[in-house]
């Protein structure tokens, strides 16, 4: 059984001060960062690139768990990587060739993850999963933070982990959109082991983002 944990979005922290904001999520017990890049073309918003995270990377030591809803996205892959991501999170959707994207991200070093978006199937990934280290389910439709979770994902969830029984295979099952205090069990007993929140952990409780991600852990 893998430890549950948290990787704060920081689509919902203040922008203007990004390098305290990641300093403070560490600090509070985050497990690692949550980076929503969005090109408003794969998405409809717009958000950071590769010199923002580079400027970033030395203010945390966290994993950079780095969520491209950009396409094309093959050609920006090294980018990220030089920026320093340390998971690199591609949708299918956002390439022609998923075995060549994955393989570059690997041969860069990186841990790799496949997104699949709330309409999509498991199928559509099914046989890069013994090559990947995490499947990041979207409970929402990329683009915003805040938005509602979408509970029939938890299905993709279960399945995905049967498959993992099945093929005894270890990736990561990471969710990502509308998770609270009131989903994180569900999502957890359905098997997600990382959840990522940016509304619940910056916002709920008043900010106190230390005791937000450790009420999404269930302590
Ligand atoms: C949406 C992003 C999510 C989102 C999560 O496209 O991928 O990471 O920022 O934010 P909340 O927790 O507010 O739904
Ligand atoms: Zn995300």
């Amino acid at each position: 059984m893998k430890n549950i944990q948290i990787s704060p979005s920081i689509l919902s922290a203040d922008f203007s001060q990004l390098g305290a904001e990641i300093k403070r999520l560490e600090e509070a017990g985050a497990d690692m960062i949550h980076v929503d890049v969005m090109d408003g073309h794969f998405v409809p918003n717009l958000t950071i690139g590769p010199p923002v995270i580079k400027a970033l990377r030395k203010h945390c030591s966290l994993k950079f768990d780095v969520h491209l809803m950009i396409s094309p996205v093959q050609k920006y892959i090294e980018a990220y990587a030089d920026a320093g991501a340390d998971i690199i999170t591609i949708h299918p959707e956002a390439t022609p060739n998923l075995s060549q994207s994955i393989k570059t991200i690997k041969d860069l070093n990186k841990q790799v993850g496949v997104s699949l978006n709330p309409e999509s199937k498991v199928e559509l990934i099914k046989e890069f999963l013994d090559q990947i280290d995490l499947v990041l389910i979207m409970s929402v439709n990329p683009g915003f933070g805040g938005q509602k979770f979408i509970p029939e994902v938890l299905d993709k969830i279960k399945q995905l982990k049967n498959i993992q029984k099945d093929k005894n295979l270890n990736f990561d099952i990471e969710i990502d959109g509308g998770i609270n205090f009131e989903n994180c069990k569900i999502a957890i007993d359905a098997g997600a082991n990382i959840l990522v929140s940016g509304t619940t952990i910056f916002k709920g409780n008043g900010g106190d983002i230390k005791k937000n991600i450790s009420l999404l852990k269930l302590k």
